[in-house]
């Protein structure tokens, strides 16, 4: 094993770093090539605009002055918080946002108490995982609209060892990824994976976790058995010394966002799966052009250490099992989770799903790296909504198509199709498997369009339309810019609107529009395109999740905030997409000092949020009132508990409106 000495890096700019990268090296055409005459030259003149705060918006009636459009009745009636940054988390006036469940706390029944001095990773795989990322709420009794009782499904995306292990990090932060012993790579590899927890709100108002819950499970990436379906199962190239059958897998990483399907199983996005695989990749390696895309074989985990699967030279083939999207029933505790194929391997950052008129599912889903794609995959089969059980095949037989952006302010959606167009043996796919295992390889020989980092993609049931976060890309260059992702060097990231045609979401046309260029109104040099009625607060940059509630409103998180520049903390915004305010944005919570906003989820009835607080403490160094990097020992906040003798703890947070109500009402 190659001993590294790491230079303090949290695991999160680790990630940046790797998605600096760029891999993909695709010819597809960005500007110059692609320069829209609809919406580039139009967004280049936007943000110049935007510069003396009068950018104009679509519709038109956004053309107002600052004065009127502040008078505006907006659909969000909370009063903005002010943006900044300290060790706590805020929320606006009249809510409580109240911690829900942490880091160690118990999840199986028999789980002991969180002792983090004397952690095992047996007591964790019974315990909340680190780093909770997507949250999804689905009603108890399956089927119904519940809104007080129910099962909230978390994804633990990473671990930050600094963190979570007393005594690993010196003063500045520093570690050797090869330090880490055997119990604590199993504790890690315990703490990724997801979590299942029943959840009840009393007639307090306070939600609370049932404990020792039959629901109550614990996914991991060390110990769950999963199995692989679809075009890809049972492929050779998915076949490993301990499954010849290609068709069964322990665990799932790096599961960052999801999606809840119509039929309440949940669909879990393996993201950053590159990471976790050690061993030098080189040209004479039958896997080597797929897993130069992907980035495999820089890993910053010690799991090959002890788990010879990690290891590129023992086991080539185990990087292929991971990047799927998963399906998890979290009604049946005992049900075994289902790496999905059909919907194509890459860094899946989620899955916003929606069932289309015609009754087909779609599932709409983003390619989060710098320069990687906008996909959607449409069932071939009809969505029963009366017998979950009859919806088995809709997420293994279907088509999948990547988007590419037209000048015209039209997106092609081009299928992902064995034998159609390039994708054939002559350039490496003999099957629709290889088409799924290199899918990324596939969209760039169809000439999808490279985006700015896609996120989560939703769509909204009332408006027919979709929302795409595109969080940032500074390696884009001027030559480069084109009407979807209009700026050079886009540090704050932009919001795309889709409209499908005909309201018909399985079409292979829609068109497409920026709704908003993040980053700061008053600096001009941000190119930022907002309604100019947007408050100071009100900006963001570094869109990262979002959610639509159940009136159709869009609530966004973000990742970073740049804060470097804005010195302000993540959070979530409430977004107008129509009327005169559309594009405007206002401030509703943030969360403490190095955390990350992830997983918005509202209940049926509106009146609760769940939002996921990842990474509280990460960094440190940035914050002048703590000024060094955090570690378990010294974390820049202990939030939520603030207990000398706790650590830092990832967290999910209730937010309710006092004395009842809907949020943001
Ligand atoms: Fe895990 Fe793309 O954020
Ligand atoms: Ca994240
Ligand atoms: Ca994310
Ligand atoms: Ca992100």
């Amino acid at each position: 094993m190659d001993k590294r000495n790491t230079p303090y890096l949290s695991r999160s700019a680790r990630y940046e770093l790797s998605e600096d990268i760029g891999r993909n090296h695709s010819e597809a055409p960005t500007l110059g090539d692609v320069i829209s005459a609809r919406l580039g030259r139009r967004s280049l003149m936007r943000g110049t605009l935007a510069a003396t705060a009068i950018g104009a918006l679509t519709p038109p009636a956004a053309l107002l002055t600052a004065g009127a459009a502040k008078a505006a009745v907006g659909s969000f009636g909370f009063k903005e918080i002010e943006a900044g940054v300290d060790e706590d988390h805020h929320v606006a006036e009249g809510y409580s946002a109240d911690v829900l469940i942490r880091w160690g706390d118990p999840v199986v029944a028999g789980a002991p108490a969180f002792d983090p001095e004397a952690q095992t990773a047996d007591a964790q795989e019974m315990q909340f995982g680190y780093n909770n990322d997507f949250v999804g709420y689905v009603p108890l009794p399956r089927g119904s609209a519940t809104p007080d009782h129910g099962l909230l499904v978390v994804n633990h995306e990473y671990t930050n060892a600094e963190l979570m292990f007393p005594g690993l990090a010196d003063a500045e932060g520093n570690y050797e990824i090869d330090a880490l012993t055997r119990e604590q790579v199993e504790i890690e590899m315990a703490a990724h994976g997801l979590s299942v927890v029943e959840v009840r709100r009393g007639t307090d108002g306070k939600w609370s976790v049932v404990p020792d819950s039959t629901y109550n499970r614990r996914i991991t990436a060390r110990s769950t058995r999963m199995r692989i379906s679809g075009p890809a199962a049972g492929h050779p190239r998915l076949q490993t010394n301990a499954d010849p059958t290609g068709t069964t897998v322990i665990g799932t990483f790096n599961n960052c966002a999801g999606g809840i399907t119509p039929w309440g199983t949940i669909l879990t996005a393996e993201e950053n799966f590159h990471g976790y695989f050690r061993g030098e990749l080189t040209e004479d390696m039958p896997e080597y052009r797929n897993y130069k895309r992907l980035g495999v074989g820089a890993g910053e985990y010690a799991w090959a250490n002890y788990h010879v699967r990690f290891d590129l030279a023992k086991e080539p083939n185990e990087p292929n099992r991971f990047g799927w999207m998963v399906e998890v029933n979290p009604y049946d505790p005992n049900s075994t989770p289902v790496k999905r194929t059909a919907l194509g391997r890459f860094k899946h950052e989620g899955a916003g799903m929606i069932v289309n008129a015609d009754g087909r599912l779609v599932a709409y889903m983003g390619d989060d790296e710098r320069f990687d794609y906008l996909y959607k995959y449409v069932s071939k089969g009809r969505v029963d909504l009366q017998n979950p059980e009859a919806n088995a095949s809709i997420l293994d037989d279907g088509t999948l198509y990547v988007a590419r952006f037209e000048e015209s302010g039209k997106v092609t959606w081009l299928p992902l199709v064995h034998g159609e167009g390039p994708l054939t043996a002559e350039n490496g796919f003999e099957s629709q498997a290889d088409v799924l295992i290199e899918t990324r390889r596939a969209a760039d020989l169809l000439k999808a369009t490279p985006m700015d980092r896609p996120e989560e993609v939703e769509p909204n049931p009332r408006t027919g339309k979709v929302y795409v976060m595109l969080t940032n890309n500074t390696r884009r260059s001027a030559d480069q810019v084109d009407g979807p992702n209009p700026r050079a060097e886009n540090a704050f990231g932009h919001i795309i609107e889709i409209t499908p045609d005909n309201g018909d979401h399985a079409a292979e046309t829609s068109g497409w529009e920026v709704l908003v260029k993040c980053g700061d109104p008053s600096d001009p040099a941000h190119g930022a395109l907002w309604n100019p009625a947007v408050s100071e607060n009100g900006w963001f940059g570094s869109p990262d999740n979002c959610a639509i509630d159940n009136q159709g409103r869009l609530w966004i998180t973000t990742d970073g905030n740049n804060y470097a520049y804005s010195g302000r903390t993540d959070g979530v915004w409430a977004m107008e997409t129509e009327g005169e305010l559309r594009g405007t944005s206002k401030l509703f919570y943030r969360v403490p000092v190095g955390a990350e906003m992830c997983g918005p989820a509202f209940t049926p009835d509106d009146e609760t949020l769940f939002v996921a607080v990842q990474h509280p403490a990460d960094g440190g160094e940035e914050w002048p009132e703590f000024g060094r990097p955090s570690t378990y020992d010294d974390p820049s906040t202990r939030w939520p508990d603030f207990d000398p003798n706790m650590p830092v703890r990832p967290s999910v947070v209730a937010i309710t409106k006092n004395g009842g109500g809907v949020i943001g009402s």
